[in-house]
């Protein structure tokens, strides 16, 4: 007899390895992923538990699936990564319709957990384990055709960033082998993805059996079939000159690097326990700049941590004045329940936090459309994802640059080409071309 596949609902939050894991859940549970919650025979939240607000989120997420237990008594219910892990068993006894918790490290042994839950209902799981060592057993779900993928080469994290808390939920590094990643990819491009991104926590610490992460790109740019190379999150101490030298010497790895830098100011770096100091970040950049004049820059900066006073503030406005990034994602600091700045004090006020991030978010909206401006007239090659946001008669893609854009009156069976694009327009998140 076969077994009915299971129809899989996943609510996700948070960040691209959350996204990633998603597609495990689903491939751990063979299941068929369904876009309505009322045909699912399984509702998961993957959450987020990397600010206050986002581990909120996760709880009210849950809220709205209580009621379709009445409708489908069959029907889990679970909780899925950095806020299961954080919480654990507190979920279980503070949720009564949740059926299980599972943390980043498990997704393996999901499977298993939903059959006994399938067995006797009225049992719940938890499985918030961190000594599992085989967490990139499972490869992610891929729908047939996705231009793009994400392919995890690294989970949890070595280093001890004072604010965060993702050591804690993640785990220490695991790095994943050479063979491993280059089995995925080959995977991904055969179902195919164009373009694949590597993630990792800090990606380019990426280390496995006497390789470093330049050998890994190096090997990345033979793969045939795939088109285009992408990685995220790079960390600054760990950016070196042989990295540098494999993404310019190789046309496939995109011009766009996104480097967190968290703070202007050495006071504020140092409390944070970065490890490094500005004119080391910004030396990286030199050197990044000097290899490829149009390489594409992000950034991440968190306000109001610890001590930050107005002028370590000043010296973050500085930075972002002076590097012109095309995005920087800035959060106001959200104290994280076991990490080192938990015990720190804090001196700046909510209402300071917020009156600098607007300042902050402000000037790098000018930042971000005058850099955008500049691509007008200039012509790319776009990687072409799908049918436009905005307007469903246009496609839109992205340059190596990591730059959205729209592109008007485009045929659909471009999707999953490269095609030549002339910018038209600019705003501050995207762009608007015309094939040439
Ligand atoms: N490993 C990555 C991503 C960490 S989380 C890295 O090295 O950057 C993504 C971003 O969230 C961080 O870069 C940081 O800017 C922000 N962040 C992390 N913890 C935070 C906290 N407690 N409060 C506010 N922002 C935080
Ligand atoms: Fe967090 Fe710092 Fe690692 S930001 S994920 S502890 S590099």
């Amino acid at each position: 007899m076969r077994v009915k596949k299971l129809s899989v609902f996943i609510e996700t939050y948070g960040c691209q390895m959350n996204e990633y894991d998603s597609d495990r859940i689903l491939n751990s549970l063979s299941g068929i992923p369904v876009n309505n919650p009322s045909d699912a025979d399984v509702i998961i939240v993957n959450t987020c538990a990397i600010r206050e607000k986002a581990d909120h989120k996760a709880t009210s997420a849950l809220g709205r699936y209580k009621n379709l237990k009445k409708s489908n008594p069959n029907l889990l219910i679970g909780m899925t990564g950095c806020v299961a892990q954080l919480y654990g068993k507190k979920l279980i006894k503070q949720i009564p319709y949740l059926d299980f918790v599972v943390g980043p490290r498990s997704i393996p042994k999901l499977m298993n957990i939903v059959k006994d839950l399938k067995d006797s209902l009225d049992v719940k799981k938890i499985e918030t384990s961190m000594d599992v060592q085989e967490v990139f057993e499972i490869h992610p779900y891929h729908k047939k055709d996705k231009v793009n993928g994400f392919v995890s080469i690294q989970q949890g994290c070595n280093k001890e960033c004072a604010y965060c808390i993702v050591p804690t939920v993640r785990g220490k590094e695991i790095n994943r082998s050479l063979e491993d990643i280059l089995e995925e990819s080959k995977l991904l491009i055969n179902q195919g993805a164009k373009e694949l991104t590597y993630i990792g926590q800090t990606v380019n610490s990426w280390k496995h059996n006497g390789e470093r992460f330049h050998n890994l790109l190096d090997y990345l740019g033979k793969l045939g079939g795939l088109e285009r190379i992408r990685f995220t999150t790079s960390f600054p101490r760990d950016v070196t000159s042989k990295m540098i030298d494999s993404m310019k010497n190789n046309p496939k790895i995109c011009r766009q690097l996104h480097l967190p830098v968290q703070s202007g100011s050495n006071k504020v770096l140092k409390s944070m326990n970065r490890t490094y100091t500005i004119d080391w970040y910004r030396e990286s950049i030199r050197k990044l700049r000097e290899a490829m004049p149009d390489l594409s820059l992000s950034t991440d900066i968190i306000i109001g941590f610890s001590n930050e006073t107005d002028e370590d503030f000043q010296e973050t406005m500085k930075l972002i004045e002076d590097i012109r990034f095309d995005t920087v994602y800035s959060f106001k600091y959200s104290i994280r329940p076991g990490t080192l700045g938990e015990k720190m004090d804090v001196h700046v006020s909510d209402e300071i936090a917020s009156d600098r991030l607007y300042k902050l978010q402000k000037k790098q909206k000018e930042i971000s459309l005058e850099n955008n401006i500049q691509h007008i007239s200039k012509a790319y090659e776009v990687l072409v994802e799908g049918v436009s946001k905005n307007n469903s008669d246009d496609l839109f893609g992205r340059t190596t640059h990591n730059k959205v854009v729209n592109i008007r009156n485009l045929d659909r069976s471009f999707v999953g080409k490269m095609v030549n694009v002339k910018i038209k327009e600019a705003f501050q998140n995207s762009l608007i071309g015309e094939i040439y």
